[in-house]
């Protein structure tokens, strides 16, 4: 029986390790009790974020050359920081899409409850679901997602930018004159009605045109811009400072809205538009950022920016994930706000949809473990 005091030995020495860890952590996680030691924070994060490789990934990536793209690195990674999350949701709604559990029991923005004529019939009409043949057929994909800020400004960032496999921008944020810096390659859109492009002669010759809809008369609106038809009928234009006080109301009177002008024509086949996904709204607000459940209804400070819900569509479909013109320096307020126009960072408003600072916790998070790459820097700023 030479074997058992050795293997006590051996448990001896296990406990003592276990309890020399608890001992070196406890100053750096924190520690409500014995019982109850939290390494994760409340939305799910690990709380001690740094940019090393788990083991494993150091294996997997080990042989690939320098810049090589690494696949289902995002993922990986992302769920090495957060093991709730969960890879595989497709981009774009499908003809599949009411088998999708998450998103079916939640209206606009967070899901398709109630929606689903109109979805049929959008749907029916694009017959398209995916990015197209090329990069649906790649077996590693890098993404970009080009934020709006004035931070894009000047760093001649373009060329790096068209290197990118699938590069992504927001509503109207504009390419010609400025491709030194943001480069001239768009893959997709994303826009709301009240943030697409309204001149037609502004869109680019090739992108897929992707809604992200925020309510339900945003998918009436798709309705009408893939179908070719005059708007007017749809279209009662009503000027209120913020979007959701405003839809706040009209639900109450049951009817609806948009809060400042809109695209009346968007100048796209139907087979290049596509609906995003709307559980990416719904995972940023309720999980990734921890925004106010508010029964699964829009309310107060629980709406993602359309940039958070960029990322996080691509932290589940691409396989490395960069980000640029992302975050504001409130500093610098004479800074512009966006890189295309001269409206100074001062402009910035207290938001009742959005919670900024939330958000940037967020963010913040995915920069400092390394899930994504900040190009300008404005995530963290000299803050992570
Ligand atoms: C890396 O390369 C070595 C030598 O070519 C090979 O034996 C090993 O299996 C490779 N590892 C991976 C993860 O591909
Ligand atoms: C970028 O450079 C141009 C020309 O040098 C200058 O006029 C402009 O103010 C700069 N923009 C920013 C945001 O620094
Ligand atoms: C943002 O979240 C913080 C923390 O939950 C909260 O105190 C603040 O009121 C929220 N802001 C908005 C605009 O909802
Ligand atoms: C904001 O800008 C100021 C002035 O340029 C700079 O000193 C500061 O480090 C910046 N802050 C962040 C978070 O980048």
């Amino acid at each position: 029986m030479r074997m058992k005091p050795s293997r006590n030995f051996l448990l001896g020495l296990c406990s003592m390790l276990a309890l020399g860890f608890l001992y070196y952590s406890s100053g750096r996680i924190s520690l409500r009790g014995w019982s109850n030691i939290s390494l994760y924070d409340s939305q799910g994060f690990l709380v001690k974020l740094d940019r090393s490789l788990p083991l494993e990934l150091l294996y997997k990536y080990g042989n690939l050359s320098e810049g090589a793209c690494k696949p289902g690195y995002a993922a990986a990674k992302m769920s090495a920081i957060y093991p709730k999350f969960a890879k595989l949701e497709p981009m774009f709604l499908d003809p599949n899409y009411k088998r999708y559990a998450k998103i079916v029991d939640y209206s606009p923005p967070f899901g398709v409850k109630s929606q689903e004529k109109i979805i049929d019939i959008l749907l029916s009409a694009t017959k398209n679901y995916g990015l197209g043949e090329e990069l649906d057929s790649m077996s590693c994909k890098t993404c970009i997602i080009i934020g709006n800020g004035g931070i894009l400004a000047n760093k001649s960032l373009g060329p790096r930018i068209d290197e990118i496999d699938v590069v992504v921008r927001l509503n109207e944020a504009p390419v010609k004159g400025f491709e030194k810096d943001v480069g001239s390659k768009t893959t997709m859109r994303i826009t709301y009605p009240e943030g697409a492009i309204q001149k037609t002669e502004r869109y680019e010759s090739q992108s897929l045109f992707v809604l992200s809809a925020f309510k339900a008369l945003d998918l009436r609106w798709l309705r009408y811009m893939v179908f070719n038809q005059r708007l007017e009928q749809l279209h009662s234009t009503i000027h209120l400072a913020d979007a959701f006080i405003q839809s706040d109301v009209h639900q109450r009177r049951s009817t609806d809205g948009f809060w400042k002008s809109v695209a009346k024509h968007v100048p796209r086949e139907p087979s290049d538009m596509r609906i995003l996904n709307p559980y990416f709204i719904q995972e940023a607000s309720f999980k990734l950022i921890g925004l106010p459940h508010n029964n699964g209804q829009m309310g107060k400070g629980n709406i993602p920016t359309l940039g958070a819900v960029a990322i996080t569509m691509a932290l589940h479909t691409c396989d490395e994930v960069a980000v640029a013109g992302f975050g504001y320096n409130m500093s610098t307020p004479h800074a512009p706000l966006h890189y295309y126009e001269k409206i100074r960072m001062s402009a910035i408003k207290e938001s009742w949809t959005h919670n900024i600072s939330k958000e940037k916790e967020f963010l913040m998070k995915l920069v400092k473990a390394g899930v994504i790459q900040d190009w300008t820097n404005g995530v963290c700023g000299a803050g992570c």
